[in-house]
């Protein structure tokens, strides 16, 4: 049977699904807060990481670890790298990089992390699918686009730092913990999938805009994660 840990950085990330699931248990461990129950048919573990990339690997390993999860998700808000993304819009992870990982001097490409074999942390197609199927379904007036998710420990806010992100990364989103899920979860074994809805763009504009948008964007992300768990 499957069990999908589903992990937000932040309250407005997961308060939602939380307040629809059956809690059956409880854990708190790490500071964080672990509620495992069911979110209708779906059997589910939902969690608040904290923010950042070690809160994020840290969670993951102890939903594998005290869980035995099958899946994860990431549901939350980013900062748009693409133009053909704007406020509300959702990204879908084809794959996800660590920006702010640089062994270059090495050999390592930018973004690799040393004897890793893969820069990139594809994500599960199945599950992409059924993202996709489900945003259609859920959100039918949102535009969707499946992309990649680059993460590193900062709140990206300029233009130039955006530009960056895009020329060495080709990113579509910015955030703050979808690559440590995702290296999580291919060190574990376990297919993983991150929703973003797009909350600012990632450049000198995105400190007004994210704190007027974060609550609407993450709205839409969460419902998605809702519909979609019933599938899995
Ligand atoms: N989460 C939402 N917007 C973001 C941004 N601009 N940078 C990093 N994380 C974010």
């Amino acid at each position: 049977m499957s069990k999908i840990g589903i992990i937000g950085a932040m309250d407005l990330e997961v308060d939602a699904l939380k307040a629809k699931m059956n809690t059956e248990k409880t854990l708190k461990k790490a500071g964080m807060v672990f509620q495992e129950g069911t979110l209708g048919d779906a059997h589910v573990v939902i969690v608040k990481s904290g923010i950042g990339k070690v809160n994020a690997a840290l969670c993951v390993q102890i939903l594998v670890d005290e869980f035995r999860i099958t899946h994860v998700i990431n549901t939350g808000v980013a900062g748009s790298l693409n133009a053909a993304l704007d406020i509300g819009d959702i990204l879908i992870s084809k794959d996800a990089i660590h920006h702010d990982m640089d062994v270059t001097i090495f050999g390592y490409q930018l973004g690799e992390v040393p004897q890793m074999g893969t820069r990139e942390f594809a994500a599960d197609e199945q599950l992409i699918a059924l993202a996709k199927a489900s945003c259609e379904k859920v959100n039918p007036d949102i535009n969707a686009i499946v992309g990649r998710v680059v993460s590193g420990d900062q709140f990206i806010s300029s233009k130039d730092v955006k530009e960056r992100l895009i020329s060495n990364f080709q990113g579509d989103c910015a955030e703050m913990e979808g690559a440590s899920i995702a290296h999580g979860a291919y060190l574990n074994g376990i297919p993983f999938v991150i929703i973003r809805a797009i909350s600012d763009k990632a450049d000198d504009s995105a400190e007004m805009d994210y704190p007027s948008f974060e609550r609407a964007a993450a709205a839409h992300s969460a419902a998605l994660v809702e519909d979609m768990v019933q599938s899995i």
